[in-house]
């Protein structure tokens, strides 16, 4: 770590101004070109997108709410990865949510109480994941609509269960009478991109799409019930609908369990065999899955090992031959932890194969152990290991009696709680920088932080001086911590962190929240993906650029969400720092550890437009070609009120009635260059 270069000193481009405009603006030099938008067909024979509300077939088009990203090369003809390649590849990207107002001619119906079935069945499938082949030809980047790997993941995709709750009572379903098989995905936020060429995709925020009907809690053993105390601690109490009220859909075919399967409420009258009953449909999601992007035929692999939660994303540290891997995970809900996952195997080169792909997962993925940090006072570290019958996690402990290691993974949160580790401001992207080892992650903001609990990892609580714009309180505009492993090994069990960056409009309080003397060129708030840039981004030197991505709501007065280009500095390169927090009456100061000032080496990239959230992001692998999501333009719109019409009017003519698509977009260089420097 000590040897880090620092360089280029400058960004090789022109900040973009904060922006309030409904497009995508670049710096001078780059253009923006858009890629694969909502709905866009991805098979022969489907038509083109009407965009009007009477499209169908979602399960052949691209879904919505596009998140993370790869970009995984292809051999220059087939089918076979090529790592190398910089204008042949698949793109894997998730599809996290949907904007319902604008996937039906007059938004969402019900009749009688009951969701239509088309309605639902399209709602369900813009939910999941697409795999599809990209080509650059004539320095143009186009998908292939027929492309046989072309390939759409829904909630409704069989799934496999891997590792140790594997045919656990917990799993087991009328899908799935031993447990060892689910249907479905959803709510797939970040990424993980395996260097044996697989895609992870994690299942966020899950909980919600759970209808739990009053009473649940009596059958299911009363409030201290085991599954009770763990139903409350993801967030299912009983007497919720779920969204978008799938289960309300009385199919067509009465069989279709396409809808049901959203109910967990506990079925009294179920056949003896359990149809009709899915108490259990809640515990086959929260997980990391992994998706073999080359071979459209296979069944992707929920990896348990790594613990339930809301999964953000879920990214590999340096691989070091001989040296067990990290896996760095944020589970994002307010107070929340950030874990690790360290595998049994070591690592060996030859597993950065092109065959094999999932069972060289099962090698890394399946058997380990799961941490979750402790950040102490002092700028040391500490991951706890979430292993049964060591320290609390047994059936001894008060507030869970856990029962084997199952259990701590499938209720991975109230092990980590046991544990006492640190609750953070909404952990969500985590990112390891390839020169040093060090491990970043987004904490985006918490309206729930309060002076008196502000600790030194999350120094900061308070009253968000705008006024409009989903404003909040707390640490309302988040920020970014980063540990050094000890001996810089992905095996330590310790740590020392400071702060990268502090999230805040350049014209706040420089002594309590703006802590990182952003300036017009560079001010951000809530940071959420998170990126450094292949290694060979930049020639000759061995710092990449960290991107950075927002998804805000307090800053939206000031501009929408955007990507930052960064050149990173190391941990502890800012000393310590004494914080105030003022919030509803009290106060409280804590010394925090923060990086140096970013001052040039941090630079506002992109600008998105309106109402969008910035997301996922991955380049080829010279950094040529940089692909980015723009989630959700227009979100707080409706059918018969369009609040943006990108990217219809990307090109710059006026695109009014369009409704709005997210879409990925890739950028490239006019004059052929890596992005960024
Ligand atoms: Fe899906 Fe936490 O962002
Ligand atoms: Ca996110
Ligand atoms: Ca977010
Ligand atoms: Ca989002």
């Amino acid at each position: 770590v000590a040897t880090v270069v620092i360089a280029p000193a400058v960004l090789g481009f022109t900040a973009v101004p904060k922006s309030l405009a409904d497009i995508v603006t670049v710096p001078t030099g780059y253009t923006a070109t858009v890629l694969y938008r909502l709905g866009d067909p991805i098979a022969s024979g489907v038509s083109a997108f009407a965009n009007d509300g009477t499209d169908t077939n979602f399960a052949q088009r691209a879904g919505d709410h596009h998140d993370g990203l790869t970009f995984f090369g292809l051999a220059a003809t087939g089918t076979t990865p090529d790592p190398t390649s910089n204008t042949r590849g698949v793109l894997a990207l998730n599809h996290e949510n949907i904007t319902a107002a604008y996937l039906h001619t007059a938004g969402q119906t019900s009749v009688g109480g009951a969701r239509p079935e088309a309605e639902a069945i399209k709602e369900i499938e813009c939910h999941g994941v697409s795999v599809i082949e990209v080509a650059q030809t004539g320095g143009t980047w186009s998908y292939v609509q027929s492309s046989s790997l072309n390939r759409r993941i829904t909630p409704l995709t069989p799934m496999a269960f891997n590792g140790p709750v594997r045919g656990n009572a917990i799993l087991r379903t009328v899908f799935s009478p031993t447990g060892v098989a689910g249907r479905g995905t959803i709510n797939n936020c970040a990424n993980g991109t395996m260097p044996w060429n697989t895609y992870l995709t994690n299942e966020e925020n899950w909980a919600g799409y759970f209808r739990r009907s009053t009473g649940d809690v009596v059958a299911r053993g009363g409030a201290t019930s085991k599954v009770n105390v763990s139903l409350a601690r993801y967030g299912i109490p009983e007497g919720r609908a779920g969204n978008n009220n799938w289960a309300t859909v009385v199919p067509a075919d009465a069989t279709s369990t396409n809808f049901s399967k959203w109910n967990i409420t506990v079925n009294p009258t179920a056949a003896a065999d359990g149809t009709g009953d899915f108490r259990n449909e809640a515990f086959q999601y929260g997980w990391v899955v992994e998706i073999d992007p080359f071979d459209p035929a296979s069944t992707p692999r929920k990896r348990t090992a790594l613990g339930r939660m809301n999964h953000e994303g879920c990214q590999i540290g340096r691989t070091i031959a001989g040296v067990r891997p990290a896996f760095y995970m944020g589970d994002d809900a307010q107070n929340e932890y950030i874990y690790k996952f360290v595998s049994t195997a070591v690592w060996s080169a030859a597993d950065a194969a092109i065959t094999n792909r999932l069972a060289i997962g099962d090698k890394y993925l399946d058997a380990g152990t799961l941490y979750v940090a402790r950040f102490n006072a002092d700028g040391s570290g500490t991951w706890l290991p979430l292993v049964f019958g060591t320290g609390p996690l047994t059936a001894g402990n008060a507030a869970y009696a856990f029962a084997d290691q199952a259990d701590v993974l499938v209720n991975a949160r109230l092990a980590a709680d046991a544990l006492g580790a640190t609750r953070m401001d909404r952990p969500e992207w985590t990112a390891v920088n390839p020169a040093t080892g060090e491990m970043y992650a987004t904490l985006t903001n918490n309206s729930s932080r309060t002076a008196a609990a502000v600790d030194p990892a999350n120094p900061r609580a308070y009253n968000d001086p705008r006024t409009t714009g989903g404003s909040t309180n707390g640490n309302a505009n988040g920020h970014i911590i980063r540990l050094r492993e000890t001996g810089d090994t992905s095996e330590a069990t310790s740590f020392t962190w400071d702060i990268y960056g502090f999230g805040a409009g350049s014209d706040l309080d420089a002594t309590n929240i703006n802590l990182s003397g952003l300036d017009a060129t560079n001010d951000f708030s809530s940071p959420d993906g998170l990126w450094f840039g292949l290694p060979t981004n930049i020639t000759g030197t061995s710092t990449p650029l960290m991107w950075i991505e927002t998804d805000d709501g307090a800053f939206v007065d000031q501009t929408n969400c955007m990507l930052l280009a960064s050149i990173p500095g190391i941990v502890g390169d800012g000393g310590t720092r004494s914080v105030t927090s003022t919030l509803g009456g009290a106060t409280n100061t804590v010394t925090t550890r923060i990086g140096k000032t970013p001052g040039t080496t941090l630079r506002r990239f992109l600008v998105g437009p309106k109402e969008c959230e910035i997301t996922g992001i991955h380049s080829t692998p010279d950094g040529k070609s940089l692909f980015v999501n723009i989630q959700h333009p227009g979100e707080n719109g409706t059918a018969a009120s369009i609040t943006s019409n990108w990217p219809a009017n990307q090109s710059g003519t006026a695109a009014a009635g369009s409704r709005p698509r997210s879409a990925t977009i890739v950028i490239t260089k006019a004059d052929g260059g890596v992005i960024g420097i």
